[in-house]
């Protein structure tokens, strides 16, 4: 087959798998495949034939696809801000939405003139991307933790090959419960999270490629979305540096009223204040230790 009939043939499989985006689907898995990039695809004639070696293993992916595994695992990569982290199925694919987490997380620390090396716990890292990129853009010490030990031997490949491992520490364990081991209380600049969200009972509604291939204890945030919150905010106080410390933290759809009440529950923690993400949706929820 030619590359512009294989190319039809996986946009039709795709778009009966329900899958969006078939041509930008299909040609990235060849792209993968041929092992091009974007660039020297341009160049590529459409009408050059695919040994059966590169078609056998094209269908192939175009069939875990059609199965609705989601194109980042696939392609065993997911950008995230100025980087590419690897990502397989042990990991939460890192979102545009967690970007602006981190965004607003710079902007704060950056506004922080006695900050000078300043030191991150990020809780549940996943792939490692907010720990990476915040160890990079701040020049920070990180503490990263993660219940999921597969989690963790991915966010290793990512401290890697991106060169951090020097600034970023994984600890296994609950929360930041691993941290009282490392005597890091009333010493930390920032606590940010991510953590899973969604509420229990919506999460089985999700596209196949999130509730059937991502990791479920990255996702399930109990019942209402909220036992994350409940656990993180008040075991972060002790943590963060007395009037200098900042908690953010990434929201789930429609939760920034109720993490507003836990938040307001700590009266150690100043009023929070809530950022938008690039959709106009309530994502980043952020508070100051005061006392
Ligand atoms: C929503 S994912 C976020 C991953 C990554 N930080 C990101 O933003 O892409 C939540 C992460 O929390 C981890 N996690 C779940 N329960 C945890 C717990 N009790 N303690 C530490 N990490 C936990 C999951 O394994 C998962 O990696």
């Amino acid at each position: 087959m030619t590359i512009h009939e294989i190319l039809e043939w996986a946009r039709g499989v795709l778009e009966q798998a329900g899958v969006e985006n078939t041509r930008g689907n299909a040609e990235h898995l060849l792209d993968h495949c041929l092992g091009i990039d974007r660039t020297a695809r341009f160049f590529v004639r459409h009408e050059r034939v695919l040994s059966s070696t590169e078609e056998d293993a094209y269908r192939r992916l175009v069939a875990r696809r059609a199965d609705r595994t989601p194109l980042q695992y696939l392609l065993g990569k997911a950008p995230f801000l100025n980087d590419d982290f690897v990502v397989d199925e042990r990991v939460l694919i890192p979102r545009p939405e967690t970007e602006q987490v981190v965004e607003v997380a710079i902007r704060l620390l950056r506004a922080e003139e006695s900050v000078v090396v300043p030191v991150i716990l990020d809780i549940g890292t996943g792939s490692g991307a907010i720990a990476v990129s915040l160890a990079k853009a701040l020049q920070a010490k990180v503490w990263a933790s993660d219940v999921s030990l597969d989690a963790l031997e991915v966010a290793q490949t990512n401290l890697q090959q991106l060169k951090v491992e020097e600034q970023v520490t994984l600890v296994h364990g609950d929360l930041l419960r691993p941290f009282h081991a490392l005597k890091l209380e009333g010493r930390v600049d920032l606590v940010i999270s991510n953590p899973p969200y969604i509420p229990h009972g919506t999460v089985d509604q999700l596209a196949p490629e999130i509730s059937q291939h991502e990791p479920r204890g990255a996702l399930d945030g109990g019942v209402d979305g909220c036992d994350f919150y409940r656990a993180i905010v008040p075991a972060a106080i002790l943590f963060l540096k007395p009037g200098l410390g900042w908690l953010i933290l990434e929201l789930g759809d429609g939760l920034a009223k109720a993490v507003g009440e836990v938040i307001r529950d700590q009266p150690e923690l100043s009023e929070p204040r809530v950022f938008p993400d690039l959709n106009g949706k309530d994502r980043v929820i952020v508070a100051k230790r005061e006392q």
